[in-house]
């Protein structure tokens, strides 16, 4: 595929994402927390800070990989790196395949090291990149973790996808092998199961991201693209990030479990944390935020976000995240049967 169509893509996923619209209805309003009426801690003595197995993020919520690759996106990226530095938030960029066919685009991606030499910023690669253009990924934002992102059915719908697969595993065997960051294998909104987990967690790598569905959804992205607008009928394929988080438990022992796709408010996001997650990314609300209203406003909306994620942590008597994972939940009979059919032991 030539650069101009890469780029073509880069900048029609961004504006239908943008036009996109949430169902009214998620999963994560199948879990409620129980309400007690005395706390015993006030909003300051919250801490949202959280501790991964290879650096500590000051706070949970993150930018998730979204752009880079065209001109037009990496004026956006550069925008987010800047509100990412002044809230302290870590940040993704986009697939950094286009930098790595041609190197004019790579300053679509640094970009973002420039605005935010201090920052955490991850770098984001498909799973089927040679192991040493993932390496030069890494060195390209001096990155201090790479996203290996895991999308099989969005390339199934893209008219223009690879239809190749069989080959990742090992591939990620060697990625996770050679590159001296931490992998964070992700998904893109479909979620991830037990056993994808587990797969993962046996060729070493400690980080994914479920990204799950009932957010931005790459189906119908895609679809839209195709010529004859066939294959809707995927469009509710794959876990929620509700189920995909439950599928995770057994192994938050041992991985850093990150959650994703959907998160779209402070509530969503302590639900996430509450399920077991390290740390919650949005990504389709922060390019709305940005591209609709600025900067300094996109600035403030995550403030407000974190917290109003103090706040709710405060109702439920946590004082960090870790204390926030034996809140007591309820699910809904949908969740339930999720729970019940997967064998998942939840406790
Ligand atoms: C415009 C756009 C571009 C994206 N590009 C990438 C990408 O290059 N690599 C990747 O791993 N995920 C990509 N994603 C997926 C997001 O990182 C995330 O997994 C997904 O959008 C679900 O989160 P959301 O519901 O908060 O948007 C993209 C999402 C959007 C909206």
């Amino acid at each position: 595929m030539s650069d101009l169509k890469r780029e073509q893509r880069k900048n029609e996923h961004v504006e239908i994402a943008m036009a996109q619209e949430d169902a009214n209805i998620s999963d994560f309003d199948g879990m409620r927390f129980v309400h007690h009426s005395i706390p015993n801690i006030d909003v300051k003595d919250v801490s949202l800070e959280s501790e991964l197995k290879d650096f500590t993020l000051q706070q949970p919520l993150y930018i998730n990989a979204m752009t880079g690759g065209s001109d037009w996106t990496k004026q956006i990226n550069e925008k987010l790196a800047k509100v990412a530095k002044e809230t302290n938030m870590a940040m993704a960029v986009g697939s950094t395949h286009a930098a790595l066919r041609n190197p004019d685009m790579a300053s679509s991606f640094s970009v973002v090291r420039d605005v935010n030499p201090e920052g955490i910023i991850f770098s984001n690669v498909g799973a089927d990149v040679p192991v040493d253009k993932a390496i030069e990924s890494v060195k390209l934002l001096d990155a201090q973790a790479l996203q290996v992102h895991v999308n099989a059915p969005q390339e199934l719908v893209m008219p223009e996808g690879n239809r190749i697969f069989s080959t990742w595993i090992d591939n990620l065997s060697q990625i996770v092998a050679r590159v001296d960051v931490p992998v964070i294998v992700k998904e893109v909104g479909f979620g991830m199961s037990k056993e994808t987990i587990k797969q993962l967690n046996e060729i070493g790598i400690h980080y994914v991201d479920v990204s799950g569905r009932g957010g931005t959804n790459f189906v119908h992205i895609e679809n839209a693209r195709r010529e004859h607008k066939d294959m809707d009928y995927l469009s509710m394929w794959g876990q929620s990030t509700v189920e995909s988080l439950l599928e995770s438990t057994s192994y938050q022992n041992d991985m850093n479990i990150l959650a994703s796709g959907g998160v779209r408010t402070p509530l969503d996001a302590i639900k996430c944390l509450a399920l077991g997650a390290s740390a919650v990314g949005m990504s389709r609300p922060f390019l709305n935020q940005v591209e609709s209203n600025g900067i300094d406003a996109t600035i403030e909306y995550a403030e407000q976000f974190t917290e109003h994620m103090k706040k709710i942590m405060t109702m439920l008597d946590a004082q960090n995240i870790d204390t926030l994972k034996h809140s007591q939940i309820i699910y809904s009979n949908k969740l339930l049967s999720w729970i019940e059919q997967r064998g998942l032991d939840i406790r």
